[in-house]
C-alpha cells in the first residue's frame, strides 16, 4: 500500500531530499510561555514527535519585538531565542526530520498592550476590526500606525536578521509568512493599503515589500532554502476583504516568484466558502499550478485521499497538513497504514503545557 501512495514518495526539493510529501503546516501553539519568548524543551518534544513529516514548518516566529501580536509566541530576534530554537532543530534532526522556520510579522493584527502603549505598525492606518489575544485576554484591535519609509526599511532589515538567526539555529530553511492577513498581506491588499508612495497604489507597488524582503533574506540563506506562503482567496477573516484586484495582485506576485529558485511556494485553498464572492478564486491549486513553475505546496482541509489525489492530478508537489498534525503526531505512519486519524481538540490549540500538545498518542502507543 505504501508505495501506491504518492504522498509517501520521496521528493527532491532542490538540494534537500524530503522522505515524503506530507508537510506539517506552520501552526502557532503558544507554548513559549516565558518572558524572553524562547522556544522551550516541550516545544522540542512536540516537533520531534512530528519529525516523520517530509518537512516540518515551524509556527510563526516573530522577527522583532514589534512583530508580535499573540501571547506566548516564540521570537527569532535574540541570541537566547536562537539557543531555544537550537533544541528544536536538534531534536527534529536527531529523528531524521527537516525543519523550516516561519518568519512572521503580524503588522496590525496586534494591540498597543504588546508595544508599551504604542500603536502596531501596518501599511496604512486602517483597523482590521478583529481581536488580539493579549496578556489580559482578547481585546479589540485598533487603527495601526502607517509605517514610515524608514520603518519599512528597518522591518526589512529585521527579516534579514531573523533569517540569519534561523541559520544560526540550524534550521534547514525559512518560510516567509506573507499570508493570512499579516503584515506582508496587509501591503498586498487594496483594502488594507491605501498608501500613495512607492509601497502603495499600483499592484507592483503593493507587492514591492515582499520582493525586498526576499532580497534581504537571500543575503543570509540561499534561494533554494526559502519558501513563500500566500493565501490569495482569504476573505472575511483576519481583517481581509477580497476585491477585483486581489487575484490579479497574486497572479503578479506568483509570476514574479518564478524569477527565483525558491524551495517552494506554499498556497492555501480558501479558508472560507468564496464561491459567491466576486473576484475570488475558489480553486487555488488549479489556478496557480499552470502559473508557478517551481515546487508548489498546497494546504487546507486535505485528508489522505484528497492529498494523494491532488498530487496524482499534478496540481501540487507537496501537501501541507495543519490540524491533522496536531492530533496525529504519527500522521505519516497512519497514512502508510491507511489507519484512522484522531480528531483534534480546539480548546487546547493555544493553551499552555503538555495537554493537547505532546500527549496525543501514536498508533503504537
Ligand atoms: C492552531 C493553529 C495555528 C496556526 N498558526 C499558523 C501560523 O503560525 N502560521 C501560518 O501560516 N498558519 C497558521 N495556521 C494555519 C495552518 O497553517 C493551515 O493553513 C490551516 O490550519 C489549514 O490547514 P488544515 O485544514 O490542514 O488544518 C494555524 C492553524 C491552526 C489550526
Amino acid at each position: 500500500m505504501k508505495n501506491e501512495q504518492t504522498l509517501l514518495s520521496q521528493y527532491d526539493m532542490k538540494d534537500l531530499t524530503l522522505e515524503n510529501r506530507v508537510v506539517m503546516a506552520p501552526m502557532t501553539r503558544s507554548r513559549a510561555d516565558n518572558p524572553g519568548s524562547i522556544a522551550t524543551d516541550l516545544m522540542a518534544e512536540y516537533y520531534a514527535q512530528r519529525a516523520s513529516a517530509g518537512l516540518v514548518i515551524s509556527e510563526g516566529s516573530q522577527i522583532s519585538k514589534r512583530a508580535v501580536g499573540y501571547i506566548n509566541t516564540p521570537g527569532i530576534y535574540s541570541d537566547e531565542q536562537v539557543e531555544g530554537w537550537k533544541k528544536v532543530t536538534a531534536a527534529v534532526h536527531a529523528k531524521g526530520g527537516k525543519i523550516f522556520l516561519q518568519l512572521w510579522h503580524v503588522g496590525r493584527m496586534s494591540h498597543p498592550d504588546f508595544h508599551n502603549g504604542e500603536l502596531p505598525l501596518s501599511a496604512s492606518a486602517l483597523n482590521p476590526n478583529d481581536q488580539s489575544y493579549t496578556p489580559q485576554g482578547f481585546k479589540d484591535t485598533v487603527a495601526p500606525k502607517e509605517m514610515t519609509i524608514e520603518e519599512i526599511k528597518e522591518t526589512i532589515a529585521d527579516y534579514g536578521r531573523a533569517a540569519k538567526n534561523a541559520m544560526a539555529a540550524d534550521f534547514d530553511g525559512v518560510e516567509i509568512h506573507s499570508s493570512n492577513g499579516y503584515l506582508l498581506h496587509q501591503f498586498f491588499s487594496r483594502t488594507s493599503n491605501i498608501r500613495t508612495d512607492e509601497y502603495g497604489g499600483a499592484i507592483e507597488k503593493r507587492a514591492k515589500i515582499l520582493f525586498e524582503v526576499i532580497g534581504e533574506v537571500k543575503k543570509y540563506i540561499p534561494e533554494n532554502r526559502i519558501g513563500v506562503r500566500l493565501n490569495p482567496s482569504l476573505h472575511g477573516i483576519f481583517g481581509m476583504t477580497l476585491d477585483e484586484e486581489t487575484i490579479p495582485t497574486f497572479d503578479y506576485i506568483v509570476n514574479r516568484l518564478n524569477d527565483y529558485e525558491l524551495a517552494y511556494l506554499h498556497l492555501s485553498e480558501p479558508f472560507t466558502d468564496v464561491t459567491d464572492v466576486p473576484g475570488a478564486e475558489p480553486h487555488i491549486a488549479k489556478h496557480y499550478r499552470p502559473i508557478y513553475r517551481g515546487t508548489l505546496m498546497i494546504n487546507t482541509a486535505f485528508d489522505r485521499e484528497k492529498g494523494n489525489q491532488v498530487l496524482n492530478d499534478k496540481l501540487a508537489d507537496l501537501v501541507a497538513y495543519g490540524k491533522p498534525f496536531i492530533s496525529n503526531p504519527d500522521l505519516v505512519e497512519r497514512f502508510a497504514a491507511v489507519a484512522e486519524t484522531a480528531e483534534w481538540d480546539e480548546s487546547t490549540f493555544y493553551t499552555t503545557g503538555a495537554k493537547g500538545y505532546t500527549d496525543y498518542p501514536t498508533l503504537k502507543s
